[in-house]
């Protein structure tokens, strides 16, 4: 499995406390920026680790910025994206195992990276459950694309 990883300035060193984490546990990963703490817009890097799942080249997309909840706003823009800010690993799991999330975003200044690191490894080891969460993904889907022609 591969997956992308970005941040903006405030979730920067959230992020490199992670890729640390994902070396630990063998998970191939692609940093999409920021690189560093310099004040930067977050829906740029939402952007570039979400393209990534949206081609195919990465199953999921790590996103953090201060409050997990701009990267998530902007994540759920994209199509076929179904982003998750996740706090928890109720959530994590849930999240993945009814709404077949492709991306959990999370906030640095709400977790430590201890418990970051046990939210993305829930996340990343629970599969989706299909049969009637399938219906429900679907509807998403046709909400989606009704709404493109908006
Ligand atoms: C940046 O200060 C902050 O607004 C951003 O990291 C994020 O929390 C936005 O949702």
């Amino acid at each position: 499995m591969k997956i992308a990883i970005s941040s903006d300035h405030g979730g920067y060193f959230l992020k490199e406390s992670l890729k640390k984490h994902l070396g630990d546990i063998q998970v191939e990963y692609i940093d999409c920026g920021t690189d560093s703490e310099t004040s930067c817009d977050y829906p740029d890097f939402a952007y570039k680790a979400c393209k990534l799942v949206q081609n195919g080249e990465v199953t999921y997309a790590v996103l953090i910025c201060g409050t997990g909840i701009g990267m998530c706003i902007t994540a759920n823009k994209m199509k076929g994206i179904r982003a998750a800010l996740c706090s928890d690993t109720f959530s994590a799991h849930f999240t993945r195992a009814h709404n077949d999330a492709n991306v959990i975003t999370m906030g640095a200044r709400v977790v430590g990276p201890g418990l970051a690191e046990f939210i993305l490894d829930e996340f990343l080891k629970t599969p989706f459950e299909g049969g009637r969460h399938a219906r429900r993904i679907g509807k998403i889907a046709e909400i989606e694309k009704a709404e493109s022609h908006v």
